[in-house]
């Protein structure tokens, strides 16, 4: 725990130096890829054990359960004031920098880093030692209501839908799992503190002419979005940002940015995107994406690093996430987290210091 503290004031420091002097954390060696000496393994959540389950949930709780006064600056330069944890720095950072990183060419890259972080941190933090999961929610598409991942298991279980109307402050609070109420130790404090919240629907009722958020997250539209797309990262990507959209849509609450109770509607004006880490699937959705790229990435040698500065937003030269000059050596900012890391860098997973590979083998 010392030493992620310390990591942090480290990097809060590096954070504010100008970029050309920025000592980089990580020893990138002047573009030779480095060897890992280990791969970790990326596991689907069904593959793994009911302790393996537990370990990671374990670990998750852990991250909420330490104490960390916030870093960070505010436009105005003045250190963020509360007593927040780990976890919640997270959703935080997510926050600092969602212009950067959402609804732009970035969107896979930023994600893939970010997912290293939280996993990284889980293992030197928390002792997590057993496989990241991911959720492959396309085996689930005919059925999402029924997939393993909401499993109520107040040891290994991420827990089911929230209850959203037992009490007019209910607030589609999820009560079981292990995050859920029922355990009584999973608190969120971003953007107010409040329980974890889910309302699963497959018609949000948010979009005029809506089909069902799970229309489009199947086995042959990911197969499609795989095999028509060949060295066409701007068009791959959009359709990797609609599926991420169903399944944030679909789960309801936290990962789909509603508003927490004790807020008002005009407060979370813009929020949307911003808190949806609160809920630990997240993870494991943005694990499955990643998967989704990496497979992209090997299924033909154009596609590896292929990376196009066309940005997802409509034309708009005023809106700041409208990238015109959109590189792969643009450093991503990652609020305190990190320090700013160009997608050249996380191409490839199987290089130092990301290290992982993506398999359901023992
Ligand atoms: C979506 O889910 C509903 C209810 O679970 C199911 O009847 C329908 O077939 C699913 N649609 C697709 C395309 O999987
Ligand atoms: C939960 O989702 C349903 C749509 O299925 C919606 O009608 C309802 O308002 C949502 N509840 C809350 C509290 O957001
Ligand atoms: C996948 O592509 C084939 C061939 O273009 C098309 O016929 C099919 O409808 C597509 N499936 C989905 C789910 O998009
Ligand atoms: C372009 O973006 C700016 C800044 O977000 C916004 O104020 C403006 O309404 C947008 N214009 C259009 C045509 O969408």
């Amino acid at each position: 725990m010392g030493r992620f503290r310390l990591f942090l004031c480290v990097l809060a420091v590096l954070a504010v130096l100008p970029d050309a002097d920025l000592p980089y954390a990580y020893d990138w060696n002047n573009g030779q890829p480095q060897r890992c000496t280990k791969l970790l393994k990326r596991k689907e959540w069904r593959m793994l054990t009911s302790s393996e389950k537990a370990e990671w949930v374990g670990a998750v709780k852990c991250l909420a359960s330490v104490r960390h006064q916030r870093l960070s600056l505010t436009k105005d330069q003045t250190a963020l004031e509360g007593k927040r944890s780990l976890y919640d720095d997270f959703s935080y950072a997510h926050a600092a920098v969602e212009h950067s990183v959402h609804r732009n060419a970035y969107f896979l890259p930023w994600h893939r880093w970010f997912t290293y972080l939280f996993d990284t941190s889980l293992r030197d933090t928390c002792g997590y030692s057993g496989p990241t999961p991911y959720w492959d929610w396309s085996r689930d598409h005919a059925d999402l209501f029924a997939s393993p991942v909401f499993e109520d298991s107040p040891e290994y279980g991420l827990g089911g839908t929230g209850d959203c109307d037992s009490s007019p402050d209910a607030d589609c609070t999820v009560t079981t799992g292990a995050f859920g109420t029922s355990t009584g130790n999973f608190h969120l404090a971003w953007p107010v503190p409040h329980p974890l919240r889910r309302n699963l629907t497959l018609i949000t009722g948010w979009y005029p002419h809506e089909l069902p958020q799970n229309d489009t997250i199947g086995p042959d539209f990911v197969r499609n979005s795989t095999e028509q797309t060949t060295g066409d990262f701007f068009t791959f990507q959009r359709l990797m940002t609609k599926m991420h959209d169903h399944v944030h849509n679909f789960v309801g609450g936290d990962l789909a940015g509603d508003c927490p109770k004790p807020l008002l509607e005009k407060d979370c004006q813009g929020m949307a995107d911003s808190f949806t880490p609160n809920d630990p699937l997240f993870w494991l959705h943005h694990a499955q994406l990643d998967r989704l790229w990496s497979e992209w990435q090997h299924y033909h040698p154009s596609n590896f690093a292929a990376f196009s500065g066309t940005p997802l937003m409509p034309n708009n030269m005023t809106d700041p996430r409208y990238y015109l000059d959109v590189h792969a050596d643009y450093k991503m900012p990652f609020d305190v987290q990190s320090v700013p890391v160009a997608p050249r860098r996380v191409f490839d997973t199987e290089v130092w210091p990301l290290c992982y590979r993506y398999t359901d083998e023992e």
